[in-house]
């Protein structure tokens, strides 16, 4: 190996290959080099604002413009999907209507969830510290609920099918930079997921290929708002070195 970054005989099989270039549109990577000096300072940063991010209950009914909600969701759209097919849509809705439905339709099922037992033992031993209830009010309070579907399949004009690749996981990463980017606007969200969440797709007229993945309150948090004191493994908890 060298630590010359210009070495081109590192690769016998350079990527793209000439065939590939001459069948398909290739464009050279826009990349900063960073100083490690800065790579560092970066780092901290987005770690330090990392930690401060918390899962929101309480919101405030305070409205959010329109347009922070399209940057996080543009942002999230720029996440990596196999095959590229971006298999996911964002709704947004601020409707008071749509809001009060989603609302009534998802404390239906979590009525279910919690009272009736359809969440086991063990499920709710797991979710005692956090003291959810059936109660989603803040499906109503919060400006906007945007529901993230997956595209199980792509739907062309006249019906044809095309596969997607990798959905759930493409859109668990799409959803990781939606949630980063709030935070980073300074706006607060809670990853919910009121299963089953079929209601969504009936509420929200959305076609046959999509499927509800999470659903989003948006907003500011309710002045004086409490989250549970939940601690964070520490990075040994969290990663090893395979050397
Ligand atoms: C896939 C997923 C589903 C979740 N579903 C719910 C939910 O339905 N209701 C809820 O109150 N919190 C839900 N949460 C939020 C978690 O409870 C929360 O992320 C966790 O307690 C850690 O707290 P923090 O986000 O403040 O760090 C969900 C989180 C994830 C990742």
């Amino acid at each position: 190996m060298t630590s010359d970054p210009s070495n081109s005989s590192l690769y016998l099989h350079p990527y793209p290959s000439p065939e590939l270039a001459a069948a398909h549109p290739f464009v050279e990577l826009d990349f900063d080099r960073l100083d490690v000096v800065e790579q560092r300072r970066r780092g901290v940063a987005f770690l330090e604002l990392m930690q401060r991010r918390r899962s929101v209950r309480m919101f405030s009914d305070e409205p959010v413009a329109v347009e922070l909600i399209d940057l996080a969701i543009e942002a999230a759209s720029t996440a990596p999907s196999g095959a590229h097919k971006q298999p996911w849509r964002f709704v947004a809705v601020r409707s008071a209507e749509l809001k009060a439905r989603i609302r009534e339709a998802a404390e239906a099922e979590e009525r279910v969830n919690y009272l009736d037992n359809r969440m086991n033992d063990e499920w709710q031993e797991a979710l005692a510290p956090l003291g959810t209830d059936w109660h989603k009010e803040f499906l109503e309070v919060a400006p906007w609920v945007v529901v993230l579907f997956e595209q199980r399949y792509e739907l062309r004009p006249y019906g044809e099918k095309r596969k997607n690749y990798y959905v759930k996981e493409s859109c668990g990463i799409a959803a990781g930079i939606f949630i980063t980017a709030l935070h980073t606007m300074g706006l607060a969200t809670l990853t919910h997921t009121p299963s089953p969440m079929a209601f969504l797709s009936n509420v929200l007229e959305r076609p046959e290929n999509e499927r509800p993945f999470v659903l989003f309150p948006v907003g500011y948090p309710l002045p004086g708002a409490r989250v549970p004191d939940l601690q964070r493994k520490p990075l040994d908890a969290v990663r090893v070195f395979a050397d």
